[in-house]
C-alpha cells in the first residue's frame, strides 16, 4: 500500500488479507516467548489503521513493524532473510527450498516464477515458518516478461523514454501477475567497448542517455507505488563500472579515476536512485583493486551516505564468494564479513552469510548491528512492497494478463521505434507494397527464438513473429514472398564451426538462386541472441561466419536490397555500409519482430531511431566513443605523429546519435535566450526543425556542449539534452532545451563540483557530428 517514506496516497482502498495471515493472526501460536499473535497484531494492526486512514504509513510506522519482527528473530533467521537462492530455469523451486524456508533460512529466490510455483513456496513461508515473513520472488525481467520488447540497447535507440517506460510497465504487469515481485533491471552500466557482450543489456555509451533511460525503466517497473499489483521492485545494476571491463572481456578488472567514475559511470545509477529504485545489485568486477561486492566506498560512502539510498543491495550471482578468486578474501567467512561490512545486504546464490555469519557474530568478528541493519532493510522492503498484505499471486489473473493484445501492439510499436536506418541509397526503402516477388534471405529471416535476443524473460519462441511471417502479412494478395536460410548461424560459428563445409556453399548458392528470381531482396543477418549478453564477449565485431559472403553474392545481383541487421552490439559492417543499398539496424526486436520489421520496410513506420552507441570500423578501435577527451595531438591526415592508427581512419563507421529517415529534416535558427550565463540563471536554447521531405517522420534533435578551456581536460563534447519529435511533411516545430549550471559543472582538480567561467560551444544536431553551432559565455 505504501512505498516510500513520506509518500502520500489518496483514496486508499482496504485490502484483503490472505487467509493464512488472518488465520495466524487469530491463533495463538507461540514463538519462543512472546505469542505470535502479539507480533502479528502489531504488524497487522498498523496496516489496518493505515488502510482506514487511506494514507501511506509514515516511516516511523514501518520502523515499528520492523522492530517488532527483528526483536523476535534468532541470529540464524536474520541471516536467512539475507539469503537468496536460485530456482530452476523453468520457474519451479528446488526441493531444498521448502526445508530452508520452513526453517527460516531463506528470504528470497530468483527464477522461481509462475503464480502456482510462487504461491506454493510462499505458503510454506507464511504457514510453516516460525516468523511468517513472506519471501520476495525475483527474476531477470530485462526487456519483457512474456511479451518481449527489443533488447535494452535497442529500446534506447528509440531515444524515447516514454516508450521505454511503457515497455517496462507492461513487463512489470505481466511479471507481477506471474508472481514475480522484483526484477533485476535496469542495467545502467555505461558501455563504451562493443566487444563486451553485455553492451546489449544497457542504454549504450552515454551517461546522459543512460540516466534518462534508467529513470524511465525504474518508473515503468515501479510506478509511484511498487506495492501495486501491477508493479515490481526494480534493481539498478551492476554497481559499478562493470561496463568498463578491461578489453571488453566480461567480469574483467576495471581501473579508473574517481573523476571518470563520477562523471561517466555513476550518473545512470544516481538517476535510478533519485527515481526511487528499491534495490541495487553489486557487480562482479573489481574497481581499482577492490571487488565491487566488497567495496565500502561505492556501497556505503557513495550509495548510502552521499545518495541516501535506503533500499537493499543484493550481490550479483556468487559475487561475494568470488572475492576469494579476486584474492582479497581468504575464505567464505572472510568474504561474508567483507561484503556485509561494505554494505551488501543480501547474498545471491552463494551461501557465505548463512553458513559463516552466525559464527562470525558469535566470535565477535562481525558486529551484530551490521547484520541487524541489513535485515532491517530487507524487512522494510518487504513491508513497503506490501508483501505482508499481498504475498500471493492470483492464478486466474496470471493467464488473463500475459500477452494481452494491447501488449503485443505496444511491443510492435516500440520495436519499430527502436530501429535505426543506417543506409538508404536512392531511397530503396521503403519497399513498395506492390513489389511482386520478395525474397527474404538469411539465417535470422525465419527464426523465432533469436528475435528475443538474450534475457528472454518468460518469452516463448512460439509467440514470436518471424520476419518472413511479418512480410507475408504485410504484402497484398498476389505478391509472392520466398525464403531461403542461406546458412546456419550459432555460437559455434564464431570459432569457425561449420563454415568450410560444402553444404554451406550449396546453401548459399541456393539462396542466391531464389533471390535471383525476385524483384527485391530482404537479407536478415547479424548475430544470434547468444552472441551478446553475459559471458559473450567477442574479439571481432565482424559479421560471424560466411554471412558477408552471402551478402556479397546477393548485392552482386544488383536488385533493390535491404539488409536487416540483428545484433546485440555494434558491428563493423564496412563492406555493407559501402555496397548494400539499404541497411536497417533492428537489434533484437522481440516478440513482434516480424511485424515491426515489415512496418519499417514498407514505410508504415518511418524509422526514427538513433544509435545509442558508436559503431567502430573495426574492433581494434575499441573502446571508441563520441565523448572522449582531446589529446595533445588530434588526428590529422597529413601529420603522422598524431593520435590515430596507421590502418584505419580515426573516425567511426557510424557516430553516436546517427540515424536516417525516409524523409529529410532541416535544422535552422539556433537561438540562445542569452549568450551569457550569470549566477544561478539558466539559458534556453532553441532551434527549429522542419520536415522538408515528402513523408511524415521523426527526428531526434540533440544538444551537445563542450567546455572550451577548463582546469581539467573536458570531453570533446557531451550530450546535454535531446527530444524526439514527429513532423508532417512541410511542418516545422521549435524545440527548446534548458541548459543549467549543473549541466556545465564538472569535477575540478580538487574534485569539487564546479563551473569555471569561460566559453562553451553549443551544438544542436541530429547526430554527434555536424549541426548548428553556438557559443555561450559563463561569467
Ligand atoms: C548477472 C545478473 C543477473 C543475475 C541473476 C548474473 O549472472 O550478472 O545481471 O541479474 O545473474 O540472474
Amino acid at each position: 500500500m505504501l512505498i516510500r517514506p513520506g509518500a502520500t496516497r489518496s483514496g486508499g482502498t482496504s485490502r484483503d488479507l490472505p487467509n493464512s495471515i488472518r488465520r495466524e493472526a487469530g491463533e495463538s501460536g507461540m514463538t519462543g516467548g512472546t505469542p505470535l499473535t502479539t507480533v502479528l497484531a502489531l504488524v497487522l494492526g498498523a496496516t489496518f489503521a493505515l488502510q482506514q486512514a487511506g494514507i501511506a504509513p509514515r516511516a516511523s510506522v514501518i520502523e515499528q513493524r520492523v522492530d517488532a519482527l527483528l526483536a523476535r528473530m534468532t541470529l540464524e533467521e536474520k541471516f536467512g532473510q539475507l539469503q537468496q537462492l536460485d530456482g530452476h530455469a523453468d520457474g519451479r523451486s528446488r526441493p531444498e527450498h521448502v526445508e530452508l524456508v520452513r526453517s527460516g533460512l531463506l528470504g528470497s529466490t530468483l527464477n522461481v516464477r509462475g503464480a502456482r510455483n510462487v504461491n506454493a513456496l510462499q505458503r510454506v513461508a507464511l504457514e510453516q515458518s516460525r516468523m511468517r515473513i513472506p519471501l520476495v520472488f525475483a527474476f531477470d525481467v530485462i526487456h519483457g516478461y512474456r511479451t518481449v520488447f527489443p533488447i535494452p540497447l535497442g529500446e534506447s535507440a528509440s531515444w524515447d523514454p516514454e516508450a521505454v517506460e511503457q515497455a517496462a510497465a507492461i513487463a512489470a504487469a505481466e511479471a507481477r501477475a506471474a508472481g514475480v515481485q522484483w526484477t533485476f533491471a535496469p542495467m545502467a552500466d555505461v558501455a563504451r567497448d562493443a566487444r563486451w557482450g553485455r553492451i546489449a543489456e544497457g542504454a549504450g555509451e552515454d551517461p546522459r542517455l543512460g540516466a534518462v533511460m534508467a529513470r524511465a525503466r525504474v518508473r515503468g517497473f515501479q510506478g509511484d507505488d511498487y506495492s501495486q499489483p501491477d508493479k515490481v521492485l526494480a534493481c539498478v545494476k551492476h554497481w559499478v563500472a562493470y561496463g568498463a571491463a578491461e578489453a571488453g572481456r566480461d567480469y574483467n578488472t576495471t581501473d579508473m579515476s574517481e573523476r571518470t567514475l563520477r562523471t561517466v559511470y555513476f550518473p545512470p545509477f544516481k538517476a535510478a536512485v533519485e527515481a526511487g529504485v528499491a534495490t541495487v545489485m553489486s557487480a562482479f568486477n573489481d574497481l581499482n583493486g577492490v571487488p565491487t561486492s566488497g567495496n565500502h566506498f561505492t556501497l556505503t560512502d557513495v550509495l548510502r551516505d552521499e545518495w541516501q539510498f535506503d533500499g537493499i543491495v543484493v550481490s550479483d550471482y556468487r559475487s561475494i564468494v568470488e572475492m576469494i578468486n579476486h584474492r582479497v578474501a581468504e575464505n567464505e567467512a572472510d568474504a561474508a564479513r567483507q561484503a556485509l561490512a561494505a554494505g551488501v545486504d543480501m547474498e545471491m546464490v552463494s551461501r557465505s552469510y548463512v553458513t559463516e555469519g552466525p559464527r562470525l557474530v558469535k566470535e565477535g568478528r562481525l558486529p551484530v548491528a551490521v547484520v541487524d541493519e541489513a535485515v532491517r532493510r530487507v524487512l522494510r522492503l518487504k513491508i513497503r512492497a506490501g508483501l505482508f498484505e499481498r504475498p500471493y499471486a492470483e492464478e486466474s489473473r496470471e493467464k488473463a494478463t500475459l500477452m494481452r493484445p494491447e501488449y503485443r501492439a505496444a511491443a510492435r510499436r516500440i520495436a519499430a521505434r527502436s530501429m535505426v536506418l543506417l543506409e538508404n541509397d536512392n531511397g530503396v526503402l521503403p519497399l513498395s507494397p506492390s513489389t511482386r516477388r520478395i525474397a527474404v534471405i538469411g539465417p535470422l529471416a525465419d527464426d523465432r527464438a533469436n528475435m528475443m535476443g538474450n534475457w528472454t524473460g518468460d518469452g516463448r519462441a512460439e509467440d514470436v513473429v518471424t520476419v518472413v511471417e511479418g512480410i507475408r502479412a504485410a504484402v497484398p494478395a498476389g505478391s509472392e514472398v520466398t525464403y531461403a536460410k542461406g546458412l546456419d548461424l550459432d555460437v559455434k560459428t564464431l570459432s569457425g564451426g561449420g563454415q568450410d563445409d560444402p553444404e554451406t556453399s550449396a546453401s548459399i548458392e541456393k539462396a542466391v538462386g531464389i533471390a535471383r528470381a525476385a524483384d527485391a531482396i530482404v537479407l536478415v543477418i547479424g548475430e544470434t541472441g547468444a552472441m551478446s549478453g553475459e559471458a559473450s564477449s567477442r574479439t571481432s565485431l565482424d559479421l560471424p561466419g560466411r554471412q558477408l559472403e552471402l551478402a556479397q553474392a546477393l548485392v552482386a545481383l544488383r536488385k533493390p536490397l535491404a539488409v536487416v541487421l540483428m545484433n546485440g552490439r555494434p558491428l563493423s559492417i564496412n563492406w555493407l555500409a559501402e555496397h548494400a543499398p539499404a541497411v536497417l539496424e533492428a537489434w533484437f526486436p522481440g516478440t513482434e519482430a516480424g511485424h515491426a520489421v515489415a512496418d519499417v520496410l514498407f514505410g508504415r513506420v518511418n524509422p526514427g531511431g538513433k544509435l545509442p552507441v558508436t559503431f567502430p570500423r573495426t574492433a581494434g578501435q575499441a573502446p571508441l566513443y563520441y565523448n572522449h577527451l582531446p589529446t595533445g595531438r588530434p588526428p590529422s591526415e597529413t601529420d603522422k605523429y598524431t593520435s590515430k592508427y596507421l590502418d584505419v581512419p580515426p573516425t567511426p563507421l557510424y557516430p553516436f546519435g546517427y540515424g536516417l529517415s525516409y524523409t529529410e529534416f532541416r535544422l535552422a535558427d539556433l537561438q540562445l535566450s542569452s549568450d551569457t550565463m550569470r549566477g544561478a540563471a539558466h539559458v534556453t536554447i532553441s532551434v527549429s526543425v522542419e520536415n522538408v521531405g515528402a513523408r511524415s517522420g521523426d527526428e531526434v534533435v540533440q544538444l551537445y556542449v563542450a567546455d572550451v578551456v577548463r582546469s581539467v581536460s573536458p570531453p570533446v563534447q557531451e550530450l546535454k539534452g535531446f527530444r524526439r519529435v514527429t513532423l508532417e511533411p512541410g511542418e516545422r516545430k521549435r524545440v527548446e532545451f534548458t541548459l543549467t549550471r549543473e549541466d556545465l559543472s564538472f569535477y575540478n582538480r580538487g574534485m569539487d563540483w564546479v563551473v569555471e567561467p569561460g566559453e562553451f560551444s553549443i551544438r544542436v544536431s541530429n547526430s554527434s557530428v555536424g549541426g548548428l553551432m553556438g557559443r555561450l559565455e559563463v561569467r
